[in-house]
């Protein structure tokens, strides 16, 4: 689909980014990542045939740059902690909506063709009755949140202003290889199997959420991509499956094997929402979505990996 194609994927040095620009070359897409590496890893590309911007997308000429010759974007770049952006949610707001803003401001300016903006199912959503679809209003219960509905909302507007085709898709949590440096609960399950040290909940362990394997989040990102959708759609790319912490908790000791690993409860966290999972009827319907990969089978997959580049 992508041949001779090319396209800027913002983050690209990230978790999602390096598995998506894996994805993006073997569909023979011509690849370009600017990424700042504040939480990415330059060594997640080596080896493969991309062009890498060392560059802030905050900065319009950066970017500008970035885009010169390019048909698509993958808009990956951000700051994606819940928690850090309770901490501090200037930072948050520079990263997330300034960002983003620069990145849509420049790509119409650009002319590009297509530009998909990952967005958030849970945090956006905020605490409602799940499973969350497209027409459940969104209410976020963090800066996190309120900073992708912000980038939701300039990706429409530019649309509809601009003529510039973009897509949003709401990812579910999302797990698999180059995640190394994530805070998010299966990183810190998996470190702690390693080290002996407990596993921590936070809460009683009812908090749910949708776990996506990797490989589907961005086979759904390409299909945001390519796909024949009306500019400023909005997706959610999900399993459809909600889980509990205290099942994540299981499955993970049971992929490891040590069952009886021990689990520490301590009190929840401000900004996380409460229970979440989503339905992707409409992008099944529309995009053409489906997840191929278990829980358990995604969990195997990741633990190797780990244990090959992490543990
Ligand atoms: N991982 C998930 O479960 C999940 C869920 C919902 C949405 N998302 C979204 O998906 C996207 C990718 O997330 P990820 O999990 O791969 O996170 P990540 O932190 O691994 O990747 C984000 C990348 O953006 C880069 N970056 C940060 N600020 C930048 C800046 N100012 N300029 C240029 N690059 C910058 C980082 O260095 C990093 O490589 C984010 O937009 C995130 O909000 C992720």
């Amino acid at each position: 689909m992508g041949a001779g194609r090319r396209i800027l994927v913002t983050g690209g040095a990230g978790f999602i980014g390096a598995n998506l620009v894996r994805r993006l070359l073997g569909d023979g897409w011509s690849v370009r990542v600017v990424d700042l590496l504040v939480t990415g890893r330059k060594e997640y590309l080596d080896g493969l045939d991309v062009e890498f911007v060392a560059g802030d997308i905050r900065t319009p000429e950066v970017v500008a740059d970035a885009l010169t010759g390019i048909d698509a974007v993958a808009h990956l770049a951000a700051s994606g902690s819940v928690v850090q952006s309770v901490a501090d949610p200037a930072a948050n707001f520079s990263t997330n909506a300034i960002g983003t803003f620069t990145v849509l401001d420049q790509a119409r300016r650009a002319g590009v063709g297509r530009l998909v903006f990952s967005s958030t199912g849970g945090a956006l959503i905020g605490d409602a009755t799940p499973p969350v679809d497209e027409r459940s209003v969104p209410r976020p219960i963090s800066p996190y949140g309120a900073s992708k509905m912000v980038g939701e909302a300039y990706g429409h507007a530019f649309a509809k202003s601009y003529g510039l085709h973009t897509v949003s898709t709401r990812f579910a949590n999302v797990y698999g290889p180059y995640s190394g440096h994530k805070g998010g609960a299966i990183t810190v399950f998996f470190k702690a199997l390693h080290s002996g040290e407990p596993l921590v909940i936070y809460g009683d362990g009812k908090a749910s959420r949708d776990y996506l394997y990797v490989d589907d989040i961005c086979a759904g990102i390409q299909l945001g991509l390519t796909a024949d959708v009306p500019a400023g759609s909005v997706y959610h790319l999900a399993s459809g499956v909600e889980t509990t912490v205290t099942q994540l908790a299981d499955a993970c000791r049971r992929v490891v094997g040590k069952p009886d690993h021990p689990i520490e409860f301590r009190p929840p966290r401000p900004g996380e929402v409460n229970r979440n999972f989503a339905s992707y009827d409409l992008a099944k319907a529309e995009l053409g979505f489906s997840p191929t990969v278990e829980l358990d089978e995604g969990l195997a997959r990741t633990w190797d990996w780990y244990l090959a580049h992490v543990l």
